[in-house]
């Protein structure tokens, strides 16, 4: 039997809540569709920084580069310097593991209100190039006590990384609508964003199938909310992503909604497969999170490791537990983030 070994790292907050509920789910799928999941837990994260002044040890990239993937919840806790959780842990895996699709997509869920009037059908996917451009901390402060201190961090955008988000967004758009549109801010950052747009446009010219349309980050924000019904693959840049994949979540009904999957497409290293939004601390401890984008994450983990029909059965499984009105707080329901990996395991 096929076997899948998983680092599992719940991070901080609602994290230790909502991944050991979306691995139930897995093993739960796994056992139905007849492949094995083994997996091993890491406390690593904001908490673990606290006892050991590290986010994770000092071998722990290579420890994770044994493993087929990792299911990952979110780092970060208020007692923690919050510049911290990005650069010693997410986007520290993120490149090192040169996982640089960010793959977030967005849907309706049935029986979810959303806070949009359109009763449109929505499904487009969020690729947020994930290695490079506004996320590069490079950069530093001149001074920062003084009247004339001064903060400066640089955008990088290189050819190289611009030419394999694209590839990986026009292949995917291939297998959907066959629609890629990438956002862009070039008219005001006329040297990284015009060469994102120029190489964007050099590579959609090998897809002539898809089409390709260019959109500016703040008529694309409105264009979420007022007709998200137009998109299919959106191409983004890591910050440009970042917001817009939290605006994702809020038109599917709540950022609890998004699950996501930073993916090394060449499979030289284990991808990572985390929702959208981060630890929570405001909720956590109370087992009242939404685990749904969790669970959805475990079935982007499938789906990259090859098990579509598991995939495929994950989320049918979660249509009908919210279309049945299984629906936590943050959905105006009362059900705890137990009960909804319960009824997801049930509805297999
Ligand atoms: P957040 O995403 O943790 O929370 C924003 C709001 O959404 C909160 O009101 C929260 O209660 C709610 N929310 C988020 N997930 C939910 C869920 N599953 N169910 C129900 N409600 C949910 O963002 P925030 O508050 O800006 O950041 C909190 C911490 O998380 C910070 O330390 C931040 O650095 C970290 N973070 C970590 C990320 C990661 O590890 N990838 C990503 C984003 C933030
Ligand atoms: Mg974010």
């Amino acid at each position: 039997m096929k076997n899948y070994n998983i680092a599992v790292v719940p991070g901080d907050g609602i994290g230790n809540e909502i991944v050991p509920e979306g691995y139930r789910v897995l093993e739960a799928v796994a056992k139905k569709h007849n492949f094995n999941v083994t997996s091993k837990t890491f406390d690593w994260g904001a908490g673990y920084y606290i006892k050991n002044d590290k986010f994770l040890p000092d071998d722990g990239l290579e420890t994770l580069k044994e493993f087929d993937a990792v299911y990952f919840g979110s780092v970060g806790l208020p007692a923690v310097d919050d510049t911290l959780p990005a650069k010693d842990y997410t986007f520290k895996v993120r490149t090192s593991f040169d996982q640089y699709v960010n793959y977030r997509p967005v849907r309706t869920y049935p029986g979810v209100t959303r806070p949009l009037r359109t009763e449109k059908h929505i499904d487009f996917v969020i690729v947020r190039e994930n290695t490079e451009g506004e996320f590069v901390q490079m950069g530093g402060q001149y001074l920062p006590d003084e009247a004339n201190g001064m903060g400066l961090d640089t955008s990088i955008f290189t050819r190289k990384g611009i030419e394999r988000v694209a590839h990986y967004a026009f292949k995917l758009a291939r297998k959907r609508r066959h629609k890629v549109t990438h956002i862009t801010k070039s008219n005001t950052l006329i040297n990284s964003l015009s060469y994102w747009d120029r190489v964007i446009k050099e590579v959609a010219l090998e897809y002539p199938d898809v089409q390709h349309d260019q959109m500016y980050i703040d008529n694309s924000t409105a264009s979420f909310v007022l007709k998200p019904e137009i998109f299919d693959v959106v191409l983004t840049t890591n910050l440009f992503g970042d917001i817009l994949s939290d605006l994702g979540g809020a038109v599917m009904g709540s950022l609890g909604l998004g699950g996501s999957g930073n993916i090394n497409p060449e499979k030289e290293f284990p991808s990572m497969f985390e929702p959208i939004h981060g630890s929570a601390p405001d909720i956590a401890g109370q087992n009242i999170a939404n685990p749904y984008g969790q669970i959805w994450s475990a079935a982007i983990m499938l789906e990259h490791l090859g098990e579509t029909e598991a995939a495929n059965n994950i989320m049918e499984a979660i249509d009908k537990s919210t279309s049945s009105g299984v629906l936590t707080k943050d959905l105006g329901g009362n059900a705890s983030t137990s009960d909804v990996a319960d009824a997801v395991i049930k509805n297999l």
